[in-house]
């Protein structure tokens, strides 16, 4: 089986985007980490990262045989409605990340569109989220 990875705007310069807020790891080490968690239930990533809304919902719908989900909509979780629609027809359940504590930050960061569709949602922990993320994932997908 396979989970998406979805990684919104910003996200694929991880490491040298801010790293004093969103820290050091690369996307790519954050593509093995959640790689390295799911591989114990024989899970395979699927690792998808757009600048664009467009091309994100293009890929969830195109993965509506993976068993779940893990992102991170960057900015979009601000005014994200194509967004939240594509994910309100994806399937299967999927984890909301962010690296940073949004809720410590500005206030247009405090809340995401798409979060009131999560299984549920990480915040704050830096890439360490992602991690939690795909074990909650083990968690919530049976099978
Ligand atoms: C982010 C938080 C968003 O507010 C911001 O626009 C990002 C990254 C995070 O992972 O902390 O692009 O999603």
């Amino acid at each position: 089986s396979d989970i998406l990875l979805l990684n919104g705007p910003n996200l694929g310069i991880l490491g040298k985007r801010e790293p004093e807020v969103y820290g050091t790891a690369t996307l790519a080490d954050v593509e093995q980490a959640v790689g390295d968690e799911v591989a114990e239930r024989g899970w395979k990533v699927v690792a998808v990262q757009h600048e664009s809304e467009g091309e994100l919902i293009h890929a969830i719908q195109d993965s509506y045989d993976t068993v779940g989900a893990i992102v991170n909509p960057g900015a979009l979780m601000i005014a994200g409605w194509s967004l939240r629609d594509a994910l309100a027809n994806y399937p299967r359940p999927w984890i909301e990340v962010h690296l940073s504590n949004v809720w410590a930050r500005e206030r247009f960061r405090h809340e995401s569109v798409i979060a009131p569709l999560a299984s549920g949602v990480i915040v704050g922990l830096g890439a360490l989220g992602y991690r939690l993320a795909a074990r909650a994932l083990l968690g919530v997908v049976d099978g």
